[in-house]
């Protein structure tokens, strides 16, 4: 039988300093995209791929993400109470299952890849999701089931991939690529953040992973890489080394930075645009103001 899916790590721990002073009693993740929070997007996505344990990598500070997915009796009350049936559904959406959800502290910044291994006893012997919420993918059918459903053919690690210009690539792990079949590429190697005018490609490791737990027996080898970092990229890099196949998926959809602040507002905007309730009024503002700076600038 084919082995599903089901346990996903969602890295949490880091500090947000690009956000600051807003991630200075908020944690990054909690900040609002149109009028969720950036983890509720990526917990979407997981359940969409038919995830069961979510398991968030954490570290101190982040105690609002706890209190977010649990459950709150005198708010739903006060609903149950005004009839606000509308209100009661878009908060069952952030409620978890009892023993869904797991929390577990990364206790010193040693990098992705240790904070990935933190989690290794959650996810015990089987194939497991990683997803980074700052990477927020609008897509019609999401990311995470896209790959889930083309690990159902090639269960071996795979990586979200997209193009990215060359002046960028520094900012990502980049692939090598070996062969493209269709939305599969093969990977030949990986190197994290290489520096400009050395990347293999221009195909970028977006923050969706599917990985075999061999990846948390070589994480346990505590490799510096990067920065002095335990990388990720290092860890899954090693299985091509070990003659094992590694493939990149090139998903359908748009990714938007949302650990930067141009990107966090760029996803704004277009989650904005892509809302029934908003779309009228945001578009005439857009309109205005562009339309503004244009004559302003003829
Ligand atoms: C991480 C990974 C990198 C990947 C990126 C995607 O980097 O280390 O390989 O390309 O996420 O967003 P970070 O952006 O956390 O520095």
């Amino acid at each position: 039988m084919k082995k599903r899916i089901t346990k996903a790590i969602f890295p949490v721990a880091g500090l947000g300093t690009r956000f600051l002073p807003a991630t200075k009693s908020v944690p990054k993740e909690i900040m609002t995209l149109v009028d969720r929070p950036l983890i509720q997007y990526a917990i979407d996505e997981a359940r969409a791929a038919g995830i069961k344990e979510f398991i968030f990598v954490t570290s101190r500070g982040k105690g609002a993400l706890e209190d977010y997915f649990d459950h709150s009796p005198q708010l739903e009350s006060e609903l149950r109470k005004k009839g606000k049936d509308d209100l009661l559904d878009i908060l069952k959406t952030t409620n978890m299952d009892s023993g869904a959800i797991a929390y577990i502290r990364q206790h010193k910044a040693l990098g992705l890849g240790h904070a990935v291994w933190c989690a290794r006893r959650l996810v015990g012997n089987e194939p497991f999701a990683v997803i980074l919420p700052d990477d927020v993918i609008a897509a019609d059918k999401p990311c995470l089931q896209q790959m889930v459903e083309a690990f159902e053919d090639n269960p071996t690690n795979m990586v979200a991939a997209m193009e990215v210009p060359e002046d960028k690539a520094h900012a990502y792990g980049v692939l090598d690529v070996k062969e493209t079949k269709g939305n599969v590429v093969s990977v030949g190697g990986m190197v994290e953040k290489p520096a400009p005018g050395e990347a293999p490609s221009n195909l970028a490791v977006i923050g969706r992973y599917l990985l075999t737990p061999q990846i948390m027996k070589n994480l346990d080898q505590m490799k510096k890489g990067k920065g002095g970092e335990v990388q990720l990229t290092d860890a899954i890099a090693e299985e091509i080394n070990a003659g094992r196949d590694v493939l990149g998926y090139r998903f359908n959809g748009q990714r938007f930075d949302c650990g930067s602040k141009a990107g966090f507002l760029q996803a704004t905007v277009s989650f904005g645009l892509s809302r029934d309730d908003l779309r009228g009024e945001l578009m005439e503002y857009l309109q205005d103001i562009v339309g503004g700076s244009r004559a302003a600038a003829e």
